[in-house]
């Protein structure tokens, strides 16, 4: 048959594109999606996260894929959204406090359905008539309010590990005396970052091919900040060993603890040293939005680029961060790449060509999101969700220090807090959490000891239901205590 006849007709996936079934399936997800909403704010779901182990996970779905089906004729399994629903973890239940992902305002999901069906690839302005200038004047709004200054601007890209990747590269451009781009690495360079700094900065780092030797990570106090005498050691030595440092990163905050560099003694070394000053404000920036949190961030304004997740404490979908610059211009450093195909000769720094500016190609209409929210709320709606999550963390960290059994790692100034049991075994508490449930918490480890870690992502987690963390790790932890008594 000719391919160009009647294409519409009798194929398979004309039907698959066919304008009634979209409704059809979209009003049956919205339902079940809303249904699992009230479920899970309600706490009615046996558990945040189903326990099974990996491999009994895989042997599941594996099962289900190759079985074949006759639940439906639609692109997918009829029970297939229902599956993925009782599946995963769940964000929406107040009892999660695990790993610092946003629990999305759940509107937003209506703008990723839109803008996934409209599929705008925001490489070159024509392929995102609507988005790009959109996230132009978002981005250069919110870099004013940083403080970053008139002539800062930003892009949005698909996580802080690309942000802060973006940012590093950006540096090397504009601080080294060679064309770094074009020609490659020509020197021993090196980048200057706390000891527990994210691990995606020493990625970075690697990725441009400065090596191990590359990250310097520069010693903490008792509270893992930087130490401001231990920046300079760390300066010297690396001068001592032939090494030409770049940039100094701060971390605002650290993933672990939630500690914040003292950015005022970051930027004056900075000044001082020539060097560029990044900022990976991943997860803690957000709380420049909120007057009541944001004292942490003092000097924040000082950064040459800050990198800020949208999907952490700002209530957007996975992924959408921020990369902000003082100079919008120095965004262009970071990639000097031609691309005949896509960019018109003599186009140069044009903001509307975004991919200019970022290491994607293609990438989602993250604007969409952050834009609808800024301009229906300013910084209100994100300063008091922002507030309500650190408000959660010390509300419980207060719980924590009054109850004789556990210990507090540091009073929080974000949303995460560290604590520990003096009775049990913490990576036994975390594991029989995980096993039993019904909260989602998670653990680290400092100086090779373990502690429970809670990230406040739900502004529904109640004083009563984080107290009951508690209540329930005492529980399991005394369950254990019997089980192996009555075992001897
Ligand atoms: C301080 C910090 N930087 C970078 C990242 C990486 O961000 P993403 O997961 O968006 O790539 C994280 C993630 O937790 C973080 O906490």
């Amino acid at each position: 048959m000719n391919a160009f006849e009647n294409p519409t007709n009798s194929s398979e996936w004309s039907n698959h594109y066919d304008v009634t079934r979209f409704e059809q399936s979209g009003q049956q997800s919205i339902q079940m999606l809303t249904r699992y909403l009230g479920l899970s704010r309600a706490q009615e779901l046996d558990f945040v996260l189903p326990s099974y182990d990996p491999g009994h996970r895989l042997d599941m779905w594996s099962k289900e894929m190759n079985q074949g089906s006759d639940k439906g004729n639609g692109l997918f399994r009829d029970d297939l959204l229902a599956r993925v629903l009782n599946r995963s973890n769940h964000l929406h239940d107040p009892r999660y406090a695990g790993h610092q992902v946003a629990v999305p305002l759940p509107e937003l999901a209506w703008i990723s359905a839109a803008t996934a069906l409209l599929n705008n690839g925001m490489a070159i302005d024509e392929m995102g008539p609507a988005s790009s200038p959109m996230e132009e004047a978002v981005m250069r709004s919110i870099a004013q309010f940083m403080g970053l200054g008139e002539g800062a601007s930003g892009i949005l890209c698909h996580g802080g590990t690309l942000a802060n990747l973006t940012a590093l590269l950006a540096a090397r451009q504009c601080q080294a005396e060679n064309d770094e781009w074009r020609d490659g690495t020509s020197e021993p360079y090196a980048v200057l970052v706390s000891e527990q700094a994210h691990y995606c900065v020493d990625r970075a780092v690697r990725v441009m091919g400065w090596g191990e030797q590359g990250t310097i990570h520069v010693p903490t106090d008792d509270q893992h900040r930087i130490r401001p005498e231990a920046l300079k050691e760390a300066f010297a030595e690396a001068e001592r060993k032939g090494l030409k440092v770049l940039s100094v990163v701060g971390s605002a905050c650290t993933t672990s603890s939630g500690a914040f560099d003292d950015l005022n003694a970051l930027a004056d070394f900075a000044e001082s040293k020539d060097l560029w000053f990044h900022v990976d404000g991943a997860h803690g920036a957000a709380q420049v939005f909120s007057k009541q949190h944001s004292d942490p961030l003092s000097g924040l304004h000082r950064a040459d680029s800050v990198a800020m997740d949208f999907h952490k404490m700002l209530g957007v979908p996975a992924l959408c961060t921020g990369l902000f610059y003082r100079r919008s211009e120095d965004a262009y450093c970071a990639f000097s790449q031609r691309a005949d195909y896509l960019y018109e000769k003599g186009e140069q720094d044009e903001w509307w060509n975004l991919s200019k500016r970022t290491f994607e190609c293609t990438k989602r209409m993250l604007s969409v999101a952050v834009f609808g929210i800024w301009e229906q709320h300013g910084p209100k709606l994100w300063e008091s969700l922002v507030d309500q999550l650190v408000g959660n963390a010390q509300t419980f960290a207060a719980n924590v220090e009054k109850r004789e059994g556990w210990q507090l790692f540091t009073q929080p100034k974000s949303n995460i807090v560290c604590f520990r049991s003096t009775r049990w075994d913490n990576s036994l508490l975390r594991r029989l959490m995980v096993e039993h449930g019904p909260h989602y918490i998670v653990k680290t480890e400092f100086n090779g000891e373990t502690w429970l870690r809670c990230t406040f992502q739900n502004p529904f987690t109640t004083e009563t239901v984080s107290t009951s963390i508690l209540t329930r790790l005492e529980a399991l932890g005394m369950e254990w205590d019997s089980a192996q008594n009555s075992a001897q």
